[in-house]
C-alpha cells in the first residue's frame, strides 16, 4: 500500500522542499496550510509533476481546534498517516516587553501546541500499528535562549525537548521521532518575522539541502538532525551547554538587531 506524508507549512519554504522529498519517493501528500490559494496552486503543481494523491487541509494554526480539525479530515476521509511533518512555524524579532500577548500566544500556538496536538493524536496510532515515523522542525535556536527572539527561541527549546523525550519513550515501538534543527534558512521565514535586516539572516542555507538533511535523517530514524548550519556555527553546537550564557546572548542578540 502507498504511504502517505501530512507535512504542516507546506507552503512555505521549507515545507514545499519536504513535499517534492516525499513526492519524488512517490508518496501520497495531505498538505495543511492557511492559505487556500497557495495551496491549491501546490496541490496543481504536485499532481502535475508527480504521480502521488494530494489532500489539503486549510487551517490556521492560531486557532484553538487546528491540529484536532487535521485530524478529524484525515480520518473522515479515512486516509493513513504514515509520516507525521511538523514543519508550520513563525519568528518574531522584538524585545519581550515589546511583543503584543496576541503575537506570541499566537507564536505559541504554531510553534508548540499544534505540534504536541498533533503528535497526541496521530503517535498513538503510529504505536497500535508498530510504524510510523515524525519530523518535527525546530531550530539550532532550540540550544540556547535568543534575546530580541526570546519566544522564538523558548519555543523551539520546546519542540526539542519535547521530541527527544517521546523519541526516548516510543523506542521500542517502531515509531521513530526526528528532530530537525537548521541554522538560517533563505525561506519567507525572515520576511515574515520581520529579521531581514539582521546579520543572522545574511547568508542563509539553501532549503532544498536542509530538506534533504531532515529527510534523510527521519529515514534514518535518527534523534536530532542539524542542518545548514554556518562554519562558524558548527563548532558552537556541541560547546553550547557550557559557554557562558551572559556571553553567548550578546552574541545571539547582536545577530538578530538590525544591521543598518
Ligand atoms: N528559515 C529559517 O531560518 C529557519 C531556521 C530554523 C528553523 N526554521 C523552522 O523551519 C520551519 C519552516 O519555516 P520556513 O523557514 O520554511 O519559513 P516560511 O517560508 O515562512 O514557512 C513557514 C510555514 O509555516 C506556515 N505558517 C505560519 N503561520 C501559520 C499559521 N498561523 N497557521 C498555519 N500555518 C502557518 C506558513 O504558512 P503561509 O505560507 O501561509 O505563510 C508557511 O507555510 C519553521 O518551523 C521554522 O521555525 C526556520
Amino acid at each position: 500500500m502507498k504511504k502517505t506524508a501530512l507535512i504542516t507549512g507546506a507552503t512555505g519554504g521549507l515545507g514545499r522542499e519536504f513535499v517534492k522529498k516525499f513526492a519524488t519517493a512517490g508518496k501520497d501528500l495531505v498538505l495543511v496550510g492557511r492559505n487556500p490559494q497557495k495551496l491549491a496552486n501546490l496541490k496543481a503543481m504536485v499532481e502535475n509533476r508527480y504521480a502521488v494523491r494530494v489532500e489539503t487541509i486549510v487551517v490556521d494554526f492560531s486557532t484553538e481546534t487546528a491540529a484536532e480539525q487535521i485530524f478529524d479530515h484525515v480520518t473522515a476521509k479515512g486516509i493513513q498517516i504514515d509520516y507525521l511533518v511538523n514543519n508550520a512555524g513563525l519568528g518574531g524579532q522584538g524585545v519581550f516587553v515589546e511583543r503584543t500577548m496576541a503575537q506570541d500566544v499566537s507564536m505559541m500556538r504554531v510553534n508548540m501546541l499544534v505540534p504536541t496536538k498533533l503528535m497526541k493524536l496521530f503517535i498513538p496510532e503510529f504505536v497500535k500499528r508498530g510504524a510510523g515515523k515524525v519530523l518535527n522542525v525546530s531550530s539550532s535556536a532550540a540550544l540556547i535562549p535568543g534575546p530580541l527572539q526570546a519566544e522564538y527561541y523558548a519555543t523551539k527549546a520546546y519542540v526539542t525537548s519535547l521530541s527527544n523525550a517521546i523519541a526516548y519513550e516510543v523506542k521500542d515501538t517502531g515509531v521513530t521521532v526526528t528532530t530537525l534543527m537548521p541554522g538560517a534558512i533563505e525561506t519567507g521565514f525572515a520576511k515574515a518575522g520581520g529579521l531581514t535586516q539582521t546579520k543572522m539572516f545574511a547568508h542563509g542555507a539553501l532549503p532544498a539541502d536542509v530538506a534533504q538533511a531532515g529527510y534523510q535523517g527521519m529515514l534514518a530514524g535518527k534523534l536530532n538532525v542539524f542542518a545548514g548550519l554556518s562554519a562558524m556555527q558548527r563548532p558552537f553546537v556541541g560547546l553550547m551547554p557550557i559557554l557562558p550564557k551572559k556571553a553567548i546572548m550578546g552574541f545571539v542578540a547582536n545577530q538578530q538587531s538590525n544591521s543598518n
